[in-house]
């Protein structure tokens, strides 16, 4: 395949995230939106006619019976994600899905396993993975600027009221704070540190359904390294990464979908943080999401099935870690 290929993309589920999708679709050469597929038929040509589409379609099986579309962003709400992953795959596309990719690491394996076996690619659509300010902060830790992570905080919450029809609330809905934000600190620890805590522990505050609304989390990485981590669907928080190594400290305001990244050495007196050593800015190209949707077309490119940035096996492994601290709140989801 050559670099200059253009993909074919579909959208399925025209809701509220998927607008910046579009938006960022529509800002790539090398991307087509090609079709939008909703339980509505209007809601799809609307969508369509908004976003530039080729085609609309009232059903999410007339988009995958498509030839014309070969990869397909699904960007229903939490509980439909697995589902239609499988139809997608079996359908032979190639699938990049909302986060959390499914409710469970049983689900997210049975599917990768799936998708290799159909050598079709498959990714969670983490952005914050992609950006080029968290692919610089990587770059950092690579080259040891800071030498070894030890320790990081990372947070992410909203003011939200409790709202028993949001679906960041509602259990059937797949809501909750770990599975709606608190899914891009885990996924954030496991880039910084490479693997998954050997221990956790948390507080949370907990509907009567046991939805999460607020949580706090330490993840232990053995010798002295951890994670304290926290999220929440009714309060705003700094929403700032802080990553120290035995050498420095590196702060990502914003850290889910950043804007800049600034690195501090430590100096003779470690106390001392007034000098930055580096620093960097960033404007997005569109919106942010268009780093997900040009990694995709990269790995389609090399006939890749996966993303070396976040390869299926760590989607599965943070999975895993959310579902024991959802074991420990006895929290469970209708359909797991
Ligand atoms: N990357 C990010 O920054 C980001 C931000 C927000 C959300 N998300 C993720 O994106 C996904 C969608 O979130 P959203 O805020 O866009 O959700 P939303 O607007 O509430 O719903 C998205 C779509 O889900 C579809 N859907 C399919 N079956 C459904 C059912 N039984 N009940 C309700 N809706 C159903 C609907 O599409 P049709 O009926 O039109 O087919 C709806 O428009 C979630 O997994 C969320 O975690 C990601």
């Amino acid at each position: 395949m050559t670099e200059s290929k253009v993909w074919r993309w579909g959208i399925m589920a025209p809701g509220t995230i998927a607008r910046g999708f579009a938006a960022a679709l529509r800002g790539l050469k090398r991307a087509r939106f090609q079709a939008v597929a909703s339980r509505s038929l209007v809601r799809a040509e609307a969508f369509a006619a908004e976003f530039g589409a080729e085609k609309a379609y009232g059903s999410y099986e007339e988009i995958l019976a498509d030839p014309t579309v070969d990869v397909v962003y699904i960007s229903t709400q939490n509980p439909h994600h697995a589902e239609l992953i499988r139809m997608a795959l079996e359908a032979d596309k190639h699938v990049l899905c909302e986060k959390p990719f499914t409710l469970n690491h049983t689900m997210a394996a049975e599917l990768a396993e799936l998708a290799q076996s159909r050598e079709l690619f498959l990714m969670e659509a983490m952005w914050t993975r992609f950006h080029p300010v968290t692919r610089t902060v990587v770059e950092w830790i690579e080259e040891g600027k800071i030498g070894e992570v030890v320790h990081l905080i990372a947070d992410f919450g909203f003011h939200g009221s409790v709202d028993l029809s949001s679906r960041v609330i509602d259990l059937s809905s797949g809501g909750g704070a770990l599975l709606d934000v608190g899914v891009y600190c885990v996924s954030y620890a496991s880039m910084l540190f490479g693997k998954q805590p050997r221990a956790v522990t948390s507080l949370t505050d907990q509907m009567p359904s046991g939805v999460d609304l607020t949580n706090s989390l330490v993840f232990d990485y053995g010798e002295g390294r951890q994670a304290r981590l926290s999220s929440s669907v009714i309060h705003r928080l700094p929403n700032a990464a802080v990553i120290v190594g035995r050498r420095g400290i590196i702060e990502v305001p914003n850290f889910g979908h950043p804007h800049g990244a600034t690195l501090r050495l430590f100096g003779q007196n470690q106390f001392d943080l007034s000098k930055v050593t580096e620093q960097i800015e960033h404007e997005d190209l569109v919106n942010g999401f268009e780093y997900e949707i040009l990694e995709v077309m990269n790995c389609l490119d090399q006939g890749l099935t996966e993303s070396p940035l976040l390869p299926m096996r760590e989607t599965v492994a943070i999975l895993e870690t959310m579902d024991k601290l959802r074991a420990d709140w006895g929290l469970r989801y209708p359909g797991e």
